[in-house]
């Protein structure tokens, strides 16, 4: 019986069990089988939930891009690691081998290194979903680099931020990016953000759309001469297994943006036992997986999963909608692809479409499908099966966030039985907990409660960046002894997990996790603003959508709402980006507030949702009279 691939519901019980009772044992023989290792560890992991401290594989020795890259050149070399599709079906697609790969993330690291960048330096990589981005973050991870990839959609405020939180002293960006028929000035945009970043020393500038540009002397380097003038050889630096690999920012619930910092050997680790394990990935497939390697989904599950098993991964820089409905479907067509891993809010939004989008194409290649980012619906979920899947490719409904680093729940295909709407049963080494409001764990099963994670597995995030203080509160400090998730869910008579959305102050619109607070500061510095509060409210394609509530200034009950309701929504994209910005709003005299001046959005949410028939009790409001007037011009 091989651990590393599990092909039997049996198998993935005995695995658990064994992952469970023996953790030390389970995972020595996993990292040390699969994974090339330049020094081995003194002690498998050790944690202390109550401080947090978590470190896996200490004392190992490693670089993750020799796993993901250099151990690869002998056996398959010639085989294409990455598959760039355009976002143009016109231009042509690009198949980098292994061996193409590592010598382009060779050159790339040495241009890193000539631009003085260091072991432990971080670097912001802003760049559309083309393979420089794959290239950039793995150039980083060879000379030991702190990669902080911010997703091409945020404005340059939201990057500047970005930048400053973790001092970068570097950003790798292009002169402009693709998607669907818009082209945008990404470097414009990075040049906005630098009049408030006086650390960032250089600028490589990927060309890619050939926008005239503005090059600042001195600083902004066209990256193409660099490269041409250097090596293609440059050797892994080695780094301790616990050194850290990445930032990557999430929202959080106060404005400021957490940088959630990943290790290396752990990661490494299980990102790659779960990708070949939920995707069931075998040699010579195809896989595609359509996030940006902007959020954790990319990193973990389009560059370093993958490629640490050897996997084609496609790169996918355009949109579904363009040139039509149909491009996905045109894709997975197009290159056979195997796997297909998307978000429900882009199933729903193809299931709106005609049928004949999806027909006009072979998808004969198939053999799993996964979804990620939210709760699928069930109707989305049958289409996906129906339609895409033809009912006999199985869906993995993965759950897992930013900062677990890796799939946390979800069925293993072919292994797992499915249910609609059910990420089913934790992956291995992964030991869930459902909390009552009272800190009780609920045992047994159909119970539905908080969810929590109770014992610690490799790919979990270490610290936030520069704040290990937020990072107790926001995670540890909720249930003793456990990581809270800030998401509910429920276990069936079968023990399978339903997620069933957040329980915190995070709203997730189109796959996109928001935090009310940064939009509410942005909403807030606009001069007719007093204070505002966000919720979220259902939506057919989004999943959720934002509801913004808005109490004026006395300058600006004179101003013309609609131009108003723009206005805010301008601020919302200059300060974050258009993914932010508020479906509806409504002018307010007050916010509901409880005696200690804490806003309720619990009712905020039923009057978004147009679920006001029972409020529950708001007598003891400071301001009761307010709601019925908010009711009654709710939108
Ligand atoms: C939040 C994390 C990790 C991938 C992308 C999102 C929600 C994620 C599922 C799922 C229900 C899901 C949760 C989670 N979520 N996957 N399969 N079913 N909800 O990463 O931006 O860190 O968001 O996304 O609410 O907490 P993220």
């Amino acid at each position: 019986m091989s651990n590393y691939h599990i092909k039997h519901l049996e198998e993935y019980f005995q695995l658990y069990r064994k992952s469970v009772r023996e953790p030390e044992n389970f995972w020595e023989e996993i990292a040390e089988e699969h994974f090339v290792w330049k020094k081995r560890w003194e002690r498998v992991f050790r944690w202390d939930f109550t401080k947090p401290e978590v470190a896996w594989f200490e004392g190992a020795k490693l670089n993750i891009t020799e796993n993901c890259l250099d151990r690869h050149l002998y056996v398959r070399g010639n085989k294409t690691a990455i598959l760039f599709e355009p976002n143009d079906p016109k231009e042509e697609a690009q198949y980098i081998t292994y061996k193409q790969l590592h010598a382009r993330v060779c050159k790339l690291a040495n241009v890193l290194k000539e631009q003085g960048v260091q072991k432990g330096d971080r670097v912001c990589i802003y760049l559309p979903m083309i393979p420089e981005l794959a290239i950039s973050v793995l150039a980083c991870a060879r000379i030991g680099a702190i990669h902080s990839v911010v997703f091409a959609g945020f404005s340059s405020q939201a990057l500047a931020t970005r930048i400053n939180d973790c001092d970068c002293k570097m950003v790798i960006t292009s002169d402009g990016s693709y998607r669907g028929a818009k082209t945008t000035d990404l470097k414009g945009i990075v040049d906005q953000s630098l009049e408030s970043c006086p650390g960032v020393k250089s600028v490589l500038v990927v060309k890619r759309t050939a926008a005239s540009i503005h090059m600042e002397k001195g600083r902004d380097h066209w990256l193409q001469p660099l490269l041409d003038k250097v090596s293609d050889v440059c050797a892994a630096e080695v780094m301790d297994a616990e050194d850290p690999l990445f930032i990557l920012y999430t929202s959080g619930s106060t404005g400021k943006p957490k940088g959630m910092v990943h290790s290396s050997g752990g990661y490494m680790v299980f990102t790659a036992y779960t990708f070949k394990n939920i995707f069931r990935y075998q040699e010579n497939d195809v896989y595609w997986c359509t996030a940006d390697i902007g959020w954790i989904t990319g990193h973990s599950y389009i560059v370093y999963g993958p490629l640490a098993n050897g996997a084609t991964t496609v790169m996918f820089e355009g949109v579904p909608s363009y040139p039509d409905y149909g491009r996905f479907w045109d894709v997975v067509a197009k290159h056979k692809v195997t796997q297909f891993y998307t978000a429900p809010t882009a199933i729903r939004a193809l299931a709106k479409e005609s049928l004949d989008f999806v027909d006009a194409h072979d998808l004969s290649s198939l053999k799993v499908l996964g979804t990620v980012g939210e709760p699928i619906n069930e109707e989305a979920w049958h289409w996906y099966n129906n339609n895409i899947g033809r009912n006999k490719s199985p869906i993995v409904d993965t759950w897992w966030q930013t900062e677990t680093g890796g799939i946390m729940i979800s069925p293993i295909p072919f292994v797992t039985p499915t249910t609609p709407t059910y990420a089913t049963l934790p992956f291995i080494g992964i030991q869930p907990a459902l909390m009552d409001e009272q800190g009780e764990e609920l045992m047994g099963n159909q119970v539905e409660g908080r969810l929590c994670i109770k014992f610690p597995w490799p790919s979990m995030a270490r610290t936030i960046w520069g704040d290990h203080k937020r990072y107790y509160e926001t995670y540890f400090s909720t249930y003793k002894n456990m990581y809270f998730t800030g998401d509910g869910a429920l276990r069936n008579a079968v023990g399978y997990y339903r997620i069933t959305g957040r329980v915190d102050d995070v709203i997730i619109v189109s796959g996109h996790n928001l935090g009310t607070a940064p939009i509410e500061d942005a909403i807030n510095e606009h001069p007719a603003v007093s204070e505002s509060a966000i919720v979220g409210f259902p939506h057919d394609i989004k999943g959720n959508a934002l509801y913004g509530f808005v109490i004026l200034k006395e300058v600006g009950e004179s101003r013309d709402r609609d131009n108003l309701r723009k206005e805010i929504n301008q601020q919302i994209t200059e300060h974050i980006g258009p993914i932010a910005k508020l479906e509806k709003i409504q002018f307010v005299p007050g916010l509901p507030k409880t005696r200690s001046g804490k806003i309720m959005r619990r009712i905020l949410r039923k009057i978004a949702s147009q679920d006001t028939d029972n409020l529950g009790d708001i007598s003891t409001l400071l301001n009761p009279e307010v709601v019925a007037s908010i009711i009654k011009d709710a939108l």
